[in-house]
């Protein structure tokens, strides 16, 4: 019988027949007359005890095998109550699959975290990364499945956009001109009617704007998809390549827009909480000491919802050291999100109602014609977990923001006849994923919770 290791722990008490197992060896250790490999298949954290003897017809050359070989093991299920696994097999025949000489990089003992950075290809073979990888595809599943549940639609939202929905200008571009012999206009400027789309195009930074047009046809709606930020931040958390989740929601209001938040960051902590337990113990044990009694008291409040000025009054009136003194219409900088999540409050915080000229030109303008209906979720360790808003449905006063901030009317004619055509008012947000795995993991470098990190001047593998 061909059996994941992970499916072993749960049934080896059952498991009457010889079982095959395939992975890869950690270490093995081994005397004259028998051996332990410690072996992992990667289908769950602890992996699994070999042990083999003389009886083995290739005791010899298994005695041999090093770190990292593949192997396929057909043995017998022993066991072990007294030991720290319930359990080890015994093997009768082992098969080399893969060899791995000596030079192999991941060896049994501790690596930097910059050594596995470069070794990104092999990194998930060890116990973090089997754990931290884990833990993002169960967060996948989670936010699916809470979507789900509420009936929302997943929408796939282009990749390939000409639209800059967050109007930062950090776009990468994408061309098919040929740089050696660009096509010029009369006034000798790149004349992109001669690229690929006809037009100037590039990756997007957020699928939000096309969410909205669904949302005002399905009601809810939800994107989950990569998005692309061509900002030069060499911080511990951005990517110049990161996944998004987008919730976009008809006749929903700022206080709905934090309702969903919270619910579906304490659905995905608690799924995490009861469906990865092994890997939040290791987590808790080796990353982010206390992390599991911190996300289980984020599941038993609610979170402060703070308004922008209150903030600022909090930063005013505390006796603790900016480096930078922030005052009303800065944005604020981690130093400070640090001390409301970390100092202020020791928990999660929602901050709404910005200053309108710090936020994107979608946000709706409040009353007070100063300060805009936005949301920013922080949370300890990694800051702005969240940035959401209700948008703005009038389209006199959207089109006189854009005027104002001087977006081109023409480059969102859709956009803007979204209001023209049975507008409401409707909400969303932005959440990144790369920040979630971290807060509920406690890995504090995004460099550790994607695969294949893109950041400035980096674009190995
Ligand atoms: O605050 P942002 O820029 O908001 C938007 O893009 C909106 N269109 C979202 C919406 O309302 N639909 O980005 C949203 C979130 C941030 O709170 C942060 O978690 C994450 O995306 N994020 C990044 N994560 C990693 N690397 C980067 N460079 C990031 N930039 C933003
Ligand atoms: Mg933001």
């Amino acid at each position: 019988m061909k059996v994941n290791v992970s499916y072993l722990t749960k049934h080896f008490r059952e498991i009457k027949e010889e079982v095959l197992v395939q992975g890869w060896i950690r270490t093995n250790r081994n005397q004259k007359e028998f051996g332990f490999i410690n072996f992992n298949d990667g289908t769950n954290l602890a992996g699994i005890q070999i042990v083999y003897d003389k009886d083995l017809e290739n005791f010899a050359e298994v005695s041999k095998y090093r770190v990292g070989c593949a192997l396929s093991v057909t043995g017998k299920i022993v066991l072990t109550p007294d030991a720290k696994q319930p359990y080890e097999i015994h093997a009768t025949k082992v098969v080399l699959e893969g060899d791995s000489p000596e030079d192999y990089p991941i060896q049994p003992k501790r690596h930097t975290r910059e050594f596995l950075r470069e070794q990104a290809y092999l990194r998930p073979r060890t116990n973090l990364f089997n754990a931290t990888f884990r833990v993002r595809s169960l967060l996948a599943y989670a936010i699916h499945n809470f979507f789900r549940e509420r009936e929302f639609v997943y929408v796939h939202t282009p990749i390939i956009t000409a639209s800059d929905a967050e109007g930062a200008g950090q776009m990468f571009q994408v061309t098919t001109l040929d740089f050696d012999n660009l096509p010029l206009t009369d006034d000798k400027k790149v004349d992109f009617s001669k690229d690929f789309f006809g037009r100037h195009a590039n990756l997007t930074v957020s699928g939000q704007l096309e969410a909205e047009t669904y949302a005002l046809a399905f009601k809810n709606v939800y994107t989950f998809g990569p998005t692309f930020r061509a900002e030069n931040s060499n911080t511990l958390r951005h990517a110049s390549e990161f996944w998004m989740i987008e919730p976009e929601m008809a006749f929903c209001d700022l206080d709905g827009d934090m309702d969903v938040i919270e619910d579906m960051v304490k659905y995905v902590i608690r799924y995490i909480l009861d469906n990865a337990k092994d890997e939040m113990t290791f987590f808790d044990q080796f990353v982010a000491p206390g992390k599991i009694d911190q996300l289980k008291a984020l599941l038993d409040s609610h979170i402060v919802r703070l308004p922008y000025t209150e903030a600022i009054k909090i930063f005013k009136e505390s006796s603790h050291n900016f480096e930078v003194n922030i005052s009303y219409g800065d944005d604020l900088t981690s130093e400070h999100e640090k001390f409301l999540t970390d100092t202020y409050f020791k928990a999660p915080v929602f901050v709404t109602n910005w200053p309108k000229e710090i936020k994107a030109v979608y946000m709706r303008q409040n009353d007070d014609g100063k300060t805009v209906a936005a949301v920013d979720l922080l949370v300890p360790g990694s800051g702005e977990l969240v940035g959401g808003s209700q948008r703005e449905e009038r389209l006199d006063v959207l089109l006189a923001r854009m005027k104002e901030m001087g977006v081109p009317e023409d480059s969102m004619w859709w956009y803007t006849n979204l209001r023209k055509y049975g507008g409401c008012y409707h909400s969303g947000f932005g959440l990144g994923f790369e920040r979630l795995v971290m807060y509920v993991t406690g890995v504090e470098n995004i460099r550790d919770v994607l695969p294949y990190p893109r950041t400035p001047k980096n674009c190995e593998f």
